[in-house]
């Protein structure tokens, strides 16, 4: 990167399972980065369920998970796929980072993966995926898209990403956000 800060990467799973394969698409991301880019990977377990009348003040792990947002300069989803969509602690935790004051995913550079065990490698779950940011006014990424199908034959037994085809994707993906935070964030 050209920056002389570092990019810094918020990394959310929507998967709670503590064997998941898209918290592991994270862990691989973290171990492909270009210089110059930081990845931090936020746990969504915490947040309870969104609750209009738990605004004010919002439950101490979603004031967290949106400061953390806030003080990112982009966040890369990984999303698994359940019954064609996003998982609804994914969701949850958009709804919660949508809503005022200084809403944290308005124009956020963002990303998107999603790897599933299916053969289709969370196609339907990440277009409905750019619809929900899109909404929320953050600016997602169009391509390269990662889309990591048959996760049992990409992932060794200890979640390592081992797919070199998988590997490349990611890498291409990480620099391309590098350069889309550069390009919507210029250094002043
Ligand atoms: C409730 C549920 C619904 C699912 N629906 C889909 C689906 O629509 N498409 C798909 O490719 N996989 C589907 N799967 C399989 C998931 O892709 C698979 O469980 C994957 O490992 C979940 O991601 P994770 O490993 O990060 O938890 C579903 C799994 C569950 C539990």
């Amino acid at each position: 990167m050209h920056m002389d800060r570092t990019i810094k990467i918020l990394g959310v799973s929507g998967s709670l399972r503590q064997k998941s394969y898209n918290t592991a698409l994270l862990r691989a991301a973290a171990e492909l980065l270009p210089a110059g880019i930081s990845l931090e990977i936020f746990d969504l377990a915490p947040l309870p369920m969104y609750n209009p009348d738990q605004e004010k003040p919002f439950p101490d792990s979603v004031a967290e998970f949106r400061r953390q947002i806030a003080e990112s300069d982009a966040v890369l989803f990984a999303t698994p796929e359940y019954n064609s969509s996003v998982s609804s602690s994914l969701k949850n935790a958009i709804d919660w980072a949508s809503r005022p004051p200084n809403k944290p995913l308005d124009r956020k550079p963002v990303a998107l993966i999603g790897v599933t065990t299916g053969n289709f490698g969370t196609v339907r779950a990440q277009l409905q995926l750019r619809q929900i940011l899109t909404h929320v006014g953050a600016i997602v990424l169009a391509k390269p898209e990662v889309l990591v199908a048959r996760a049992e034959q990409v992932f060794d037994v200890e979640g390592r990403l081992v797919d070199e085809a998988a590997r490349g994707f990611l890498r291409d993906l990480l620099i391309a956000l590098g350069k889309w935070v550069e390009t919507l964030s210029p250094e002043e």
